[in-house]
C-alpha cells in the first residue's frame, strides 16, 4: 500500500502562476526573545538585543520575524502568561524599543509576526482580579466552579479530575471568590471563558475524563497524558472562536488593505482533525495552522516511508486551495539535531524548506543547535518544575529555549552578563554563528542559505512535486520541476550507502545534473557546481544533496569547464 509509487505526482506544475503571499513563500524566522541577545547584561534577552541583529536575519534571507509572547507578564511561564496584552514587559524593553525593532525591520524589508495568547491571561490580569471579585460584565470572564465537597479537614475537593497539561489538576481554589477555576496551563494562567453557549454546552455536566487507553506506559494520573481530554479539548466552540478572530482580521483588511495573517497553534493528534482549523471558504479559520504533526510523527527512528507516508497523507487530505505547512523545530519541541542527530540538520531542513509550503525556522536551526542537559535546579520551566526532581526531563522545555549561540565570546556573545536565565550550552565553543559563517568548508549555516536562495526561485514557488521513499525506506527525495527546470533533493537517512538512478524513480530529469549544494562534508566528496550522472548517485550514511537542472541543460554543460575553473580559481584565492 505505501510502495514508493503510492501518488507520483503529488502537485502539478502551476500553469497559471499567482504571486505567493509573503507567508506562502518567505521564512518566518521564530525568535524566543529571552534567548536571543541581551543588550543589557541582565541575562534574558530583549527588544534591543533582537534590533541588533535584524542584520544577521535578513541576511539568512528569511522574509518575517515572529516573536514569541513580550507583553506584560509575571513570567510563570515565561511571557504566555500576559497580564497586559498592551504593553511590553519591562523585562524586554519598553513600547519605544517596540516601535523601533518594528522600524527596523521595515526597513530590511522583514515582516514582523506577533504571539497572541488568547486561551488564557495571566492570574494578575486585571481581568481576573475583577472576576474574582464578581464584578458585572467579568463575573463569567473565566471558567468558575463551585467545590464538589469538603474533605475531613474542610478542604474543597475539585470539581472533577481534569488535569493540567504541566501536570495536575487543572482546578485551582479561589479563597475569595470560594470557587474552584478552571487553568488548561499553570494555575497562573487561568483560562477565558470566551462566553459561548456551545462551550458550556460541550461541557455541561462536568464530568470526569476517562483514561487514554493509548497513554505512554511509564504515564501517572498527574499526567495530561494519561487521560483522554475530550471535554477540554479541540472543541467545535473554539474553532468558533478562532474564526470570530479571523472575521475581525479579514473586516481590518478591508478597511485599511493590509493583508493580515492568522497562524495557529493546534496540538491536535491527527491531520484530519488539523484540517479543521482551515476553516472552510464560508467560515475560514487560520491561514494555516502549524503541522506539529510533522514534528511528533518524525521522531528518531523514522526513515524515509515514514516520511513518504505524512508528505503522502498531507497532499490527498489537505483541503482544496491551502498551503501545507512543515514546522520542524519550535520553542515546545527538542531540537532537530538532537531528535535526529546533527549530521541530519542539513538533510531536514532541505527536507521541510523545500517543499512547496510555508516554513518556520525556529531561532538556532540554521546552525544546527543541540538540545542543552540541564539539571534540576537549572529547570525553569513549569512543566518540568511540577513533574520534580526524578521526572522534570520528560517534560521540561528548557533544554531547546538556551541562548542563542553568536560568537566564541563570553556567554557565546548573548550577554555580557555574569549570569543568563539558562545556561549557555557549552558547546558554543564549537557550534555558533561565527564559526560557521568564517569557516572556509562547509557549515549548516552555509548550507541553510543556499536552500532559501533556492526556495526564492520560480521552480519552488511554481513547481510540481514528485516525492518517494528511496531503497526501501533508506531515505527520500523529491524533484520540484517548471518549465523543464528544476531541482531534486536526494537525502539518505540511515546508515549504510545509497546508490540512485534518479530516472528509475523520477520522471523528466536529464542525465547529468549540476551539484547545487550538499550537506555538510558531503560523502563521497563532491565540488558544488560541477555536473555529475544522475544514473547513479551514490549518498553516504546520513548525507543528502541538491540537484539542479535546466531545459537548455547541454548548453549548460558546455559551460561546465568554465565554471569549475572559476571557482578552482576563487578558492585558491579566498
Ligand atoms: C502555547 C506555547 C507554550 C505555552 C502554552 C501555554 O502552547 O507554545 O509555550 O506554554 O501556550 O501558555
Amino acid at each position: 500500500m505505501f510502495s514508493s509509487r503510492g501518488i507520483s505526482i503529488k502537485l502539478p506544475e502551476n500553469p497559471n502562476p499567482q504571486p505567493l503571499k509573503w507567508w506562502q513563500s518567505e521564512i518566518i524566522y521564530q525568535v524566543y526573545p529571552r534567548s536571543f541577545m541581551d543588550s543589557d547584561g541582565d541575562g534574558v534577552g530583549d527588544l534591543k538585543g533582537i534590533e541588533s541583529k535584524v542584520d544577521y536575519i535578513a541576511d539568512l534571507g528569511a522574509g518575517a520575524v515572529w516573536l514569541s509572547p513580550i507583553y506584560e507578564s509575571p513570567m510563570k511561564d515565561f511571557g504566555y502568561d500576559i497580564s497586559n496584552f498592551t504593553n511590553i514587559d519591562p523585562i524586554f524593553g519598553t513600547m519605544d524599543d517596540f516601535l523601533s525593532l518594528a522600524t527596523k525591520l521595515r526597513e530590511k524589508g522583514l515582516k514582523l509576526v506577533m504571539d497572541f495568547v488568547p486561551n488564557h491571561s495571566s492570574d494578575l490580569h486585571v481581568w481576573f482580579n475583577l472576576s474574582v471579585h464578581r464584578q458585572e460584565k467579568y463575573e463569567d470572564f473565566y471558567v468558575w466552579k463551585n467545590a464538589s465537597g469538603y474533605d475531613s479537614e474542610e478542604n474543597p475537593i475539585v470539581p472533577n479530575n481534569w488535569v493540567s497539561f504541566f501536570g495536575g489538576s487543572a482546578w485551582e481554589w479561589n479563597e475569595i471568590r470560594e470557587q474552584f477555576y478552571f487553568h488548561q496551563f499553570v494555575a497562573g494562567q487561568p483560562d477565558l471563558n470566551f462566553e459561548n453557549p456551545e462551550v458550556l454546552h460541550e461541557i455541561p455536566a462536568f464530568l470526569d475524563e476517562a483514561e487514554d487507553p493509548n497513554r505512554p506506559p511509564n504515564s501517572i494520573p498527574t499526567d495530561y497524558s494519561y487521560w483522554s481530554h475530550i471535554y477540554t479539548y479541540d472543541l467545535p466552540a473554539t474553532r468558533d472562536s478562532l474564526a470570530d478572530f479571523r472575521k475581525l482580521l479579514d473586516t481590518y483588511q478591508v478597511s485599511d488593505g493590509k493583508e493580515r495573517c492568522m497562524m495557529i497553534e493546534a496540538y491536535v493528534g491527527s491531520l484530519d482533525k488539523l484540517f479543521l482549523y482551515y476553516g472552510t471558504k464560508t467560515k475560514p479559520i487560520a491561514h494555516f495552522p502549524f503541522n506539529f504533526e510533522f514534528i511528533t510523527r518524525i521522531k528518531s527512528g523514522f526513515n524515509g516511508t515514514d516520511v513518504e507516508n505524512i508528505v503522502n497523507e498531507w497532499f490527498e487530505k489537505m483541503p482544496e486551495g491551502n498551503m501545507a505547512d512543515w514546522l520542524l523545530g519550535n520553542h515546545d519541541q527538542p531540537r532537530i539535531a538532537s531528535r535526529f542527530g546533527s549530521e541530519l540538520v542539513d538533510p531536514f531542513n532541505m527536507l521541510i524548506l523545500l517543499l512547496p509550503g510555508s516554513a518556520v525556522t525556529y531561532y538556532g536551526e540554521e546552525i544546527g543547535m543541540t538540545n542543552t542537559n540541564l539539571t534540576w535546579e537549572e529547570t525553569v520551566d513549569p512543566p518540568g518544575c511540577q513533574a520534580g526532581p526524578e521526572r522534570y526531563q520528560l517534560f521540561s522545555r528548557d533544554p531547546e529555549r538556551t541562548p542563542m549561540q553568536w560568537n566564541f565570546e563570553k556567554n557565546s556573545g548573548f550577554s555580557t552578563g555574569d549570569s543568563t536565565w539558562l545556561p549557555i550550552n557549552p558547546n558554543y565553543k564549537e557550534l555558533n554563528v561565527q564559526a560557521q559563517n568564517e569557516t572556509n568548508g562547509d557549515s549548516h549555516l552555509k548550507v541553510y542559505k543556499q536552500i532559501l536562495s533556492l526556495r526564492k526561485t520560480d521552480t519552488w514557488k511554481y513547481g510540481s512535486l514528485e516525492a518517494y521513499a528511496l531503497e526501501n525506506g533508506q531515505g527520500f527525495g523529491f524533484a520540484r520541476i517548471y518549465k523543464g527546470s528544476g531541482f531534486i533533493v536526494l537525502a539518505n537517512y540511515l546508515d549504510g550507502d545509497m546508490i540512485i538512478n534518479v530516472g528509475e524513480h523520477f520522471k523528466d530529469i536529464p542525465d547529468s545534473a549540476m551539484v547545487y549544494t550538499t550537506s555538510v562534508n558531503f560523502q563521497p566528496e563532491m565540488s558544488v557546481g560541477s555536473f555529475i550522472s544522475t544514473k547513479s548517485v551514490t549518498i553516504r550514511g546520513k548525507h543528502s544533496i541538491i540537484l539542479t537542472f535546466s531545459k537548455s541543460e547541454n548548453e549548460k554543460k558546455n559551460d561546465t569547464w568554465v565554471w569549475t575553473i572559476v571557482r578552482q580559481f576563487l578558492k585558491f584565492y579566498i
